[in-house]
Parts: C-alpha cells; sequence; structure tokens
C-alpha cells in the first residue's frame, strides 16, 4: 500500500516536472501553454532521440506522429469544402453555401510549419480556413506544397507559387465567383513566409493582372540572416518554438547537410561579399527602441563563401523577403502584420513593419503582448482566439 502510493506521488512528480516550465507573468492560462507545450515537445523528444539512433531523419518521425491527426474535406451547413488541385498542387477550397448578392471576396491561405510540417488538412488550419469562409463571405483557398527534408528551396516556394497564379486566372476567380479586385493572400508561420515571397514575386509577373488587394503575415519569419537579433535571444527556449528548432527548419529548407544549422546557430553562415545586405535586416537600426532595450548590436561574423555557394537560397529575397530593397517593398498592397511578444520571429515581423513603413506602404501592425509563436492555431487558447478574431475583423474592413 505505502510502496503503491509512493510509486503514484513519484511518477505525479515527474510528470509535473515534465510539463512544467515558469512562464512570465502575462501569459494567460499558463497551465494550458504548459500542457500543449508538453504535447508537442514529446513526439519531438522521440523525434529527436529516434535520430540519435540513427533511424529515422528528424522530420519524417514527426510527420508520422502528425499525419494521424489530418481531417477530410467535410461540408458543414454554412460551408462547401472540396479537395482539387490547381495546376498540380493540392488545395483545399471553402465556398459559402449561402447565395452570393454579389462576387465574393477570395483569399489564398498559406499553412505553417517551416517549410517542414503541416497541411491544408490540419485540424487548426481546416478550421481556421472554415471559420475565414463564413465570416467574411469569401472563398479560401488553402494550398498544400511540398515538404523538406524531401524537397528543398525553392520548392515550396514554387508550389505556393504555381497554386496562386492558377487562382489569379479571371476565368478561374469567374468559376468560383471571386470579385478579381478583392483577392488577398494570407499565412501563418512558414507560411507567412511564403505569404510574404510570393506577393513580392507578383510585382514583378507580367502575366498577372490582377494584382492582390491586400498581404496578411501572421507572426512570419521574414529572414535567416541573423539568428541573434533581441527576439531570438529573450525566447530562444519559450514553448511551442525555441531558437534550435527554428534555426533547424530554417536550415531544412535549404538542407538536410547538418553543418548548415550549426554555421547558423552560431550566426556565421553569410559571407563577407553579401555584407551589403545585411542593411535590410539590422535590428539595431529597424527595431523600435522599446525592443532593443538592454540589447547590444553585435557585428556580423562573417564565413566563408563556400555554405552560400552550396546553399544560394540563404541569399535568395524569394527565402528572405526582407532582403528586398525598398523600390521593390514600394510596390506592395496594404498589409496586415501580427507579432508576438514572445516568439523568437517576432524582430523579422517587426523589421518588415518598419522597412514597409519607410517604403509608404500602408501597414496595420497588431503586436501581441503575452503571445507566443503559433497563437492563432490554438482557437480553445483565449488568446488565440482573440488574435483570430482580430484577424477576421481587419480582413472585413481591408479585403
Ligand atoms: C454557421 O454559421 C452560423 C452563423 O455565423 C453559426 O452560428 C454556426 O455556428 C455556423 N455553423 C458551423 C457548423 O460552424
Ligand atoms: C547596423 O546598424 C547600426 C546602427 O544603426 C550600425 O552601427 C551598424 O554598423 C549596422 N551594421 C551593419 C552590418 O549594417
Amino acid at each position: 500500500m505505502v510502496k503503491k502510493s509512493f510509486f503514484f506521488l513519484t511518477l505525479a512528480i515527474l510528470i509535473a516536472y515534465y510539463i512544467y516550465i515558469p512562464l512570465p507573468d502575462n501569459v494567460e492560462e499558463p497551465w494550458k501553454i504548459m500542457l500543449l507545450d508538453a504535447v508537442m515537445r514529446t513526439p519531438s523528444h522521440l523525434a529527436q532521440f529516434a535520430e540519435m539512433l540513427g533511424l529515422n531523419h528528424f522530420v519524417d518521425s514527426m510527420m508520422f506522429f502528425l499525419s494521424f491527426q489530418d481531417v477530410p474535406p467535410t461540408s458543414d451547413e454554412n460551408v462547401s469544402v472540396t479537395d482539387t488541385t490547381f495546376n498540380n498542387i493540392p488545395v483545399r477550397i471553402y465556398v459559402p453555401k449561402r447565395k452570393p448578392e454579389s462576387l465574393r471576396r477570395g483569399l489564398f491561405y498559406i499553412h505553417g510549419g517551416g517549410w517542414c510540417f503541416g497541411s491544408n488538412a490540419f485540424p487548426a488550419c481546416d478550421f481556421l480556413s472554415r471559420w475565414t469562409a463564413n465570416r467574411l463571405d469569401a472563398v479560401v483557398v488553402s494550398t498544400n506544397y511540398r515538404l523538406a527534408p524531401k524537397y528543398h528551396f525553392p520548392v515550396q516556394f514554387e508550389d505556393v507559387y504555381t497554386a496562386l497564379k492558377w487562382f489569379l486566372h479571371p476565368e478561374v476567380l469567374k468559376s468560383y465567383g471571386v470579385d478579381p479586385g478583392r483577392v488577398g493572400i494570407s499565412g501563418e508561420s512558414a507560411g507567412g513566409n511564403l505569404a510574404a515571397a510570393v506577393t513580392q514575386q507578383l510585382l514583378e509577373d507580367p502575366d498577372i493582372k490582377s494584382k492582390p488587394k491586400i498581404q496578411s503575415l501572421i507572426y512570419p519569419a521574414l529572414q535567416n540572416f541573423d539568428t541573434d537579433s533581441p527576439s531570438y535571444r529573450e525566447n530562444s527556449h519559450f514553448p511551442i518554438l525555441s531558437k534550435s528548432v527554428m534555426v533547424r527548419l530554417w536550415s531544412e529548407y535549404f538542407t538536410t547537410d547538418r553543418s548548415l544549422e550549426k554555421a547558423m546557430l552560431s550566426n556565421q553562415h553569410i559571407p563577407l561579399e553579401s555584407s551589403h545586405l545585411f542593411k535590410f535586416v539590422n535590428w539595431s537600426s529597424l527595431l523600435p527602441e522599446k525592443f532593443k532595450k538592454g540589447h547590444v548590436y553585435k557585428k556580423p561574423t562573417y564565413s566563408s563563401s563556400e555554405l552560400t555557394k552550396k546553399y544560394p537560397g540563404l541569399l535568395d529575397v524569394r527565402a528572405s523577403p526582407l532582403l528586398a530593397d525598398d523600390s521593390k517593398l514600394r510596390g506592395l498592397p496594404p498589409t496586415y502584420v501580427i507579432t508576438c511578444q514572445y516568439d523568437v520571429l517576432r524582430d523579422d515581423g517587426l523589421m518588415y513593419v518598419t522597412r514597409l513603413k519607410n517604403s509608404g506602404v500602408r501597414v496595420t501592425h497588431n503586436h501581441i503582448e503575452g503571445a507566443f509563436h503559433g497563437t492563432m492555431s490554438f482557437l480553445h487558447v483565449k488568446i488565440g482566439y482573440r488574435t483570430a478574431n482580430q484577424y477576421i475583423s481587419w480582413l472585413q474592413e481591408n479585403l
């Protein structure tokens, strides 16, 4: 009896120890966040362990755990949901069931997952798209794209661009009853990276007649040059997305060769000959004072050009939209940017906001105190629900 209760007490302490992580005071519902983090950490630890034993690539194991969650396209009382392909790229389309009063708005949505994970069939992504379609009375196209480690940059970018271009064909928009003047592009995390990149690319594409009305970037990744910004420093061990995982995902976008990850972790992957590009991602000049507080800017340590020769994507604006110069940014449509206080990617979003404003682009910046990366994927958490509502309201008024 005593032995048994001792066993359970020990087990309870071990579980609590595994789940408990100290969180800042302004994080709401801390126990929910800790549980979420533990639920996400467990497969990640197992996947790292399997990789250490040489059994399976980290991302492949994670994909295996995540694949059980995918939901089939399921219509409900308000929205018809179908899977189809746009020029061979799988997309899921959400069309409101109510009779349209006129042409509808269209939203092209790109899921997150660090270019390695995720799909439009992931429950949180499916729910958000369905919700958006119903609340905005809009046609939502949620695209898939091929993922790392099987496929590297620029495949992810090109798949998304291919699907987007297909959607923007006047006949295709017409067949879905979409107003060509009211199409938006939106994406979350790595999807925010792809959204920013394809929106820039559209500016230079003579084939595209109807340009997007808005873009929405939800805690996007926008550069890989500097992984030592204040937000990377402050949140390197924050739940949901740590610096080590983010750097791993960035490097997997380009290659499975782990030497790039090592170089990126110590911020020594950009060669001297590319030093002129640092001004585009210089947090010392681009962050508002309050976010720089207490941080000293470290001059970049340049590497040999070996890595950038092998992986030219490192210097490519289609991977790091912050590398675009001002003359290019000037042409961008009105932009909504969400950044979260506790997110390694916070400063990417902040720097883009500054650069867009400096270029005269209309920007609405929603910085959310107390929020963490991926917030909008957790609609059962109060702050996630609030953030998603703010996002929908902005689209309601601006798309
Ligand atoms: C359908 O739309 C109505 C009104 O927006 C909403 O109250 C209801 O919950 C929606 N149904 C589903 C299944 O989402
Ligand atoms: C970044 O900006 C700071 C302050 O504006 C400046 O001193 C520094 O030289 C810049 N660094 C680079 C690499 O551009």
